[in-house]
């Protein structure tokens, strides 16, 4: 196929495309009807060897939405995996299928091995503690919806920064806009990983990391809550030790401006507390009709579809 592309990492996209995907994903919440005819005949196939379901469910969503149709696995156990077969084969032969696949694996790299014997677009739906590039342009999308822009200002990222990959894609991507300030809210287990503190240091972007997040949180204009990733962990002992460590509640969030918002990837476990959802600066939920869009804008761009 000409002008074959995938999306792997967050920064494939310059600026500019990213400006361009938003755009779009603008005009289908505006006008989602007239966009429910564009993948007609068009086939997605989603290839999940970890769980999920906001992840994929929303990529089938989006696909429906479009017109066009879904097919794939949620569940390694139900695929040729089990059998032994390598991603490199499985999407030889899922190329003969389907349009588009979006693909997510516990294995970092999977999905680019995946892409470099594709033939159709291979969109990494999260790969490991790596990176996870659709949530990231979900939460660009909210950002710049919310608050109308995607530069200036202030956000805390809190919880688990150290195998979060929504944090790892997220942060990478913000590199690139101007007047962001990172706080990083996480105990010292959960740091963010050293290569991105060292890339935010090579490019002179500001950052901080602390452990309590009373102290940071007047400042922020977003605060970016993540769940303990308790399947990353070696040992149940740690997880335990630190689940209960960060609970956003009413209290906690009386110290936040009167307009910070409150993201998170989801899923929630109990970093948030329910009481919290009816709070105007509870974003999260939104976060995920912005995904659908966004998603839906990303399946028209990488098949080439005006
Ligand atoms: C995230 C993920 O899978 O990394 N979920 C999602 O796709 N929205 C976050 C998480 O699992 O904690």
């Amino acid at each position: 196929m000409e002008n074959l592309r995938h999306l792997m990492n967050p920064l494939d996209f310059s600026v500019e495309e990213l400006e361009d995907l938003f755009d779009l994903a603008g005009e289908i919440e505006r006008d989602m009807e007239g966009f429910s005819h564009k993948c007609d005949g068009k086939i997605l196939a989603t290839c999940f060897y970890e769980p999920s379901t906001r992840t994929r469910l929303s990529f089938e969503t989006a696909m429906l939405r479009l017109g066009g149709k879904c097919l794939g696995f949620a569940d390694a156990t139900s695929s040729s995996a089990a059998k032994g077969e390598s991603v490199a084969d499985t999407i030889r032969v899922i190329s003969c299928f389907a349009d588009i696949c979006a693909m997510r694996h516990p294995k970092e790299g999977a999905p680019m091995v995946a892409a470099s014997r594709a033939t159709i677009p291979v969109i990494n739906a999260g790969d490991g503690g790596h990176q996870h590039p659709t949530q990231t342009l979900t939460d660009l999308l909210t950002i710049r919806s919310l608050y109308g822009k995607l530069s200036n200002f202030t956000i805390g990222l809190c919880g688990d920064l150290k195998f979060g990959r929504t944090v790892h894609s997220l942060i990478n991507a913000l590199s690139r806009y101007e007047g962001i300030r990172f706080i990083f809210i996480s105990p010292k287990e959960l740091r963010v990983p050293d290569y991105i503190t060292e890339m935010l240091r090579q490019k002179n972007i500001p950052y901080e990391e602390v452990i309590k997040l009373e102290e940071i949180m007047p400042q922020l204009d977003f605060l970016y809550m993540t769940r303990v990733q308790k399947e990353r962990f070696f040992n149940e002992e740690d997880y335990i030790r630190l689940r209960n460590f960060y609970i956003l509640d009413k209290e906690k969030m009386a110290l936040a401006k009167e307009k910070m918002f409150i993201l998170h990837p989801l899923p929630r476990v109990n970093e948030i507390s329910v009481e919290l959802d009816d709070d105007p600066r509870a974003a999260y939920f939104r976060q995920v009709q912005y995904g659908l869009y966004v998603r839906m804008a990303l399946i028209l761009t990488l098949l080439h579809i005006q």
